[in-house]
């Protein structure tokens, strides 16, 4: 799966895609991630991307010209693609949307800057418009790195251990997640103080373990 970010920032994004599962699954060449300048679809010596806004008040606009030209290079011909465009005002990002995506063959994310972004962006380029909460950020960098991790993770084959993924994804909906424990069986932080992990666990009994888990998953929609 291809993805293309747009941005006027793009160093913000090279130590984070360097690291773990995500630089494996770059190598392996199950994903390619692209980080564009958006500058680059500039003409002017200054290589502006903003401008102030109509009607008056603070702060400055990104311009619509060079995201329609970058949308338009990226775009791919052949295959499902989709155009991003972050915003608090967007659809909240979720586990349904993400796995929506990750069957797309490309993802173009566009990130926003400033006061915002010339509204025709998100009315005439971009296919969806997403929010990764409700809060506000200083720009749509963060919100493509979180929607770029939890859509790459459900591409098969880069996080491994797709048995793993398959079993703790319920029949019904959503995505089920329990509590982990690992090594030590009981955690002593102080004298007379000892923090354990539950009997089942340590059982061996699978049945009871999966029933377990069942139990206290909580379905992540
Ligand atoms: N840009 C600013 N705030 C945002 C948010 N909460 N989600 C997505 N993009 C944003």
């Amino acid at each position: 799966m291809r993805f293309d970010v747009i941005t006027i920032f793009p160093e913000i994004f090279k130590s984070y895609l360097e690291e773990g599962l995500i630089a494996r699954a770059q190598r392996k060449k199950l994903l390619e991630i692209r980080i564009h300048n958006l500058r680059r679809w500039t003409t002017d010596a200054h290589r502006t991307v903003d401008d102030r806004p109509f009607g008056g008040g603070r702060g400055m606009v990104m311009k619509i010209e060079p995201i329609y030209k970058a949308v338009g290079d990226l775009k791919r011909k052949n295959g499902k693609s989709k155009i991003v465009i972050f915003t608090p005002r967007g659809e909240r990002f979720n586990q349904k949307i993400a796995t929506e995506f990750s069957k797309l063959g490309q993802l173009i994310l566009i990130c926003g800057r400033y006061e915002g972004v010339d509204e025709r962006v998100a009315k005439y380029i971009a296919d969806k418009k997403i929010s990764i909460g409700s809060y506000v950020l200083m720009g749509g960098e963060l919100a493509a790195l979180v929607v770029v991790e939890t859509v790459a993770r459900l591409v098969p084959g880069v996080i491994g251990k797709s048995e793993l993924l398959k079993k703790r994804i319920t029949k019904k909906k959503g995505f089920l997640e329990y509590p982990q424990y690992t090594r030590p069986e009981i955690f002593s932080p102080k004298k007379g103080v000892a923090w354990r992990v539950p009997k089942i666990l340590l059982s061996g009994d699978h049945k009871k373990i999966e029933a377990w888990r069942e139990k206290h998953s909580k379905i992540v929609e």
